[in-house]
């Protein structure tokens, strides 16, 4: 069942950021890959966890022991959201970018001369330099895997020309947070893991927008962060239970050394957690919402509300691009065949002939559209585009936008462009 105009109503009254107006019009957020606004259960889980269950875990008394509860809950929850059987192998952190620094120290510690490491050049930099710096650490090489830049989609025969048994670990995005191009992580897995080398996966700008299934992928690893799904700021990290079990993290002494406490340092943003834990619930509703069918586990119902989620969001993407099409001096990067739509996001980045990056993102935001500009950290990415340093202006849509708004910031660049 898509997502119709109702429900996307119904999801949209729960965002309170939603009902903000600048100069007497809704404003319209397309800054999402940046960071996504919160429905009202997320913001309520977290003052309710602040007002009423605030403790630190483990202690013998009723709030530690709620904050123990609800911290097992949020594990369980996001095991859902990642497809993972196995609560403990999920770590809450800071954010992705610290979480993946961390990590990397510890999975470079196993790494030596002549070992290499495959990074690409459509990551975000937090999947480029955590493992560069922990390659030079080693002394093992980092291998850059290249891009066609006519449609800013990934070289595969790059990649799987530059596996080979010295190779470590293939470190890639599921999808890129500038151009929306998404990568076969699944056949990423099995030639890397035929190479021998394990793969960590960079889903932050994936899990807004589509099911990550950490079995149908086969990573060893997985990054995200809650912010860019509608929750709060809390990055998450996945892993195989053995590896994560038997590698050497940096930790303090007195912590525990079994999961998921091993890789989560220090003591946690318990009040975010407990918005992670109700920001699923929120994606799972959308799943129950759309197949009217309340029985569904979390599980399948997040598959289900993401199902939706990814048709509604391919509607938006098609009269997006249609539009920019029609728009003298826009040049959007990225794939834009009609047919080839399912192979990226609804994330569309673009230059203009006659104004910068900046430029635009500045009228639109007078104009009550938010957006972003820059190389929002894709740095591979522009350098390789020659657009070093302007960038380019990101429209992000998410499942809480509509056809007016995209209608409203076509109609915004034409007239920018005529200015
Ligand atoms: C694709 C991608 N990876 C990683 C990150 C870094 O995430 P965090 O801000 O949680 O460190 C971002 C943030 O923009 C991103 O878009």
């Amino acid at each position: 069942m898509p997502l119709t105009p109702e429900l996307v109503d119904r999801c949209r009254r729960q965002f309170p950021a939603l009902s903000r107006n600048q100069d007497g019009r809704p404003v319209v957020y397309l800054d999402g890959p940046a960071g996504t606004q919160v429905p009202q259960r997320v913001i309520d889980a977290v003052s309710d966890y602040l007002a009423h269950h605030n403790a630190n875990q483990c202690g013998r008394f009723a709030a530690g022991r709620e904050t123990d509860a609800m911290m097992t809950a949020a594990h369980e929850a996001v095991a859902d959201l990642f497809g993972a059987d196995d609560p403990d192998t999920v770590a809450f952190g800071p954010n992705m970018t610290t979480l993946t620094f961390a990590f990397s120290r510890a999975l470079g510690r196993t790494w030596h001369a002549g070992d290499e490491v495959l990074v690409t050049r459509l990551d975000h930099d937090a999947n480029i330099t955590p493992w560069v710096r922990a390659a030079a650490d080693a002394g093992a090489t980092v291998r850059l895997v290249e891009i066609h830049r006519e449609d800013c989609t990934l070289d595969l025969d790059d990649l799987r020309s530059k596996l080979s048994e010295r190779t470590r670990l293939v470190a890639v995005g599921c999808a890129s947070n500038s151009v929306g191009s998404i990568n076969p992580v699944g056949d990423i897995c099995r030639w890397a893991h035929q190479a021998g080398a394990e793969v960590f996966l960079d889903a932050v700008h994936f899990a807004p927008h589509d099911l990550v299934d950490v079995k149908e992928f086969g990573c060893d690893y997985l990054a995200c962060s809650a912010y860019k799904f509608f929750g709060p700021h809390v990055g998450i990290l996945w892993g195989r239970r053995e590896r994560l079990e038997e590698l050497p993290a940096y930790k303090v002494r007195p912590a525990s050394d079994s999961l998921p406490s091993k890789w989560m340092t220090g003591t946690q943003n318990h009040e975010g957690i407990a918005g992670v834990l109700a920001t699923v619930e929120y994606l799972a509703e959308i799943g129950r919402a759309v197949s009217r069918d309340d029985s569904l586990s979390r599980r399948e119902a997040l598959r289900e509300g993401y199902a939706a989620i990814r048709e509604y969001e391919g509607g938006l993407l098609q009269r997006l691009l249609a539009g920019l099409a029609k728009i003298e001096g826009v040049r959007v990067y990225g794939i834009t065949d009609e047919g080839r739509l399912h192979e990226r996001l609804p994330t569309v980045s673009l230059t203009h002939a006659r104004h910068t990056p900046a430029e635009l993102a500045e009228q639109l935001g007078r104009r009550g559209i938010f957006t972003w500009h820059g190389n929002y950290y894709a740095l591979c990415l522009t350098e390789a585009l020659g657009l070093e340093p302007h960038g380019m202006l990101r429209l992000g849509l998410v499942h809480y936008n509509t056809a007016d708004e995209v209608d409203r910031v076509l109609a915004a660049l034409r007239e920018i462009g005529e200015s």
